[in-house]
């Protein structure tokens, strides 16, 4: 039971649009994987989209709006599992186990809970602060020991670890879930918010200039980079140059995760150079590669139903491998289970 086949799992959340911190931090991580020696399964995680309020008339089309972002990128689903999280009913079963599993101690240390709920804790839902443990679910009910993730997702990387640790030690079943690692990497694993360095860029931030969106058009995407904050010194000559200059450490971030260059050739190519000369670049070079992206999206939101059959088949593959696993982590929990299916 210990040697696990290599399998990637990730999630995004249907809670607005894509941003390009979901493209540099995530989707285009999972592009690459799928074209490497991995099974990969990808989800739109609508579960936990409603761990804060979602209208539900928009909550069924921002899922096929993901789902449309994952394909527009690249995701194949010849070669993928692409599907949405709630369709497959073993991710909300196999979390309450471990919910049962998980200590309050732990999520109590979990800092997105805190910066997510803020003062407003008592007022947050109670799937907010045990959303980690679904999320440890997502990725244990497929046995998935590679996790493609933005930086603020590597502390609930590691809870999945623990939790699985702690499963496998009280029932006695050594080896039955992996330790997944989380795979942190590419020049741009957290993308800042454009008006303020210290922040980082998310679907929900109060204003549509901090954040570039994924169906931003020419102009917008434009405009953005060029209003975006930055300090008056031109770029330097070194990584070092960008010490305590948040903005600009995140505009040459973004500039190397859009080109495929690394930071350092970003800064070799630009050194010296003034905003006037780096903002009208990489507006250039995110349009490049946005805007095919963004024209995909839309073509394939005029095509509703196909993104829904492609969601429909993805959940059977996916539960197709999810079930046994279910079954068997309830074997081992000691649940009577006498029905014949
Ligand atoms: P979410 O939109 O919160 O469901 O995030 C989905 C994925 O995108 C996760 O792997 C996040 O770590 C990643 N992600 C979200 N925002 C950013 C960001 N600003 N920079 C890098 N990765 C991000
Ligand atoms: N919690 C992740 C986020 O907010 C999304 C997510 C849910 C996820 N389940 C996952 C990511 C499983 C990786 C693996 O960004």
């Amino acid at each position: 039971m210990t040697n696990h086949t290599p399998r990637v799992f990730s999630g995004i959340k249907p809670s607005g649009g894509l941003t390009l911190g979901n493209y540099l931090g995530a989707i285009k991580r999972f592009v690459d994987m799928q074209a490497q020696d991995f099974e990969t399964i990808y989800c739109v995680v609508d579960l936990h989209a409603i761990t804060v309020w979602q209208d539900p008339k928009e909550l069924t089309d921002a899922t096929r709006e993901v789902a449309a972002g994952f394909l527009a990128s690249g995701i194949d689903p010849s070669q993928s599992i692409l599907f949405n999280q709630s369709q497959v009913p073993a991710h909300a079963e196999l979390a309450w186990l471990f919910n049962c599993v998980a200590r309050v101690g732990w999520m109590n240390r979990m800092t997105q809970f805190k910066d997510k709920a803020g003062k407003n804790a008592e007022q947050s839902s109670l799937g907010l602060y045990a959303y980690p443990s679904l999320m440890a679910a997502d990725i244990l009910l497929y046995h998935a020991t590679h996790v493609p993730v933005g930086e603020d997702q590597k502390q609930h990387v590691e809870l999945t670890r623990d939790i699985a640790a702690k499963f496998n030690h009280d029932f006695k079943a050594e080896g039955f879930f992996p330790q997944p690692e989380p795979i942190i990497e590419g020049p741009a694993t957290r993308v800042m918010n454009l008006r303020d360095g210290t922040k980082k860029m998310s679907k929900s931030g109060e204003s549509d200039m901090e954040r570039i969106n994924m169906t931003d058009d020419a102009d917008k995407i434009a405009k953005k980079f060029k209003k975006a904050k930055t300090d008056p010194e031109p770029l330097p000559e070194t990584l070092d140059g960008l010490k305590d200059r948040p903005e600009a450490k995140n505009l040459v971030d973004i500039y190397a995760g859009l080109s495929g260059l690394t930071n350092e050739q970003v800064i070799t190519e630009y050194a010296g150079a003034g905003w006037g000369k780096f903002k009208p670049a990489l507006a250039d070079l995110a349009v490049e590669k946005l805007a095919p992206i963004s024209e995909e999206m839309s073509r394939l939101m005029n095509d509703k139903a196909e993104i829904d059959r492609i969601l429909g088949e993805g959940a059977d593959k996916a539960e197709a491998i999810a079930q046994p696993i279910l079954d068997q982590a309830y074997d081992i929990t000691g649940f009577l289970r006498s029905r014949t299916r």
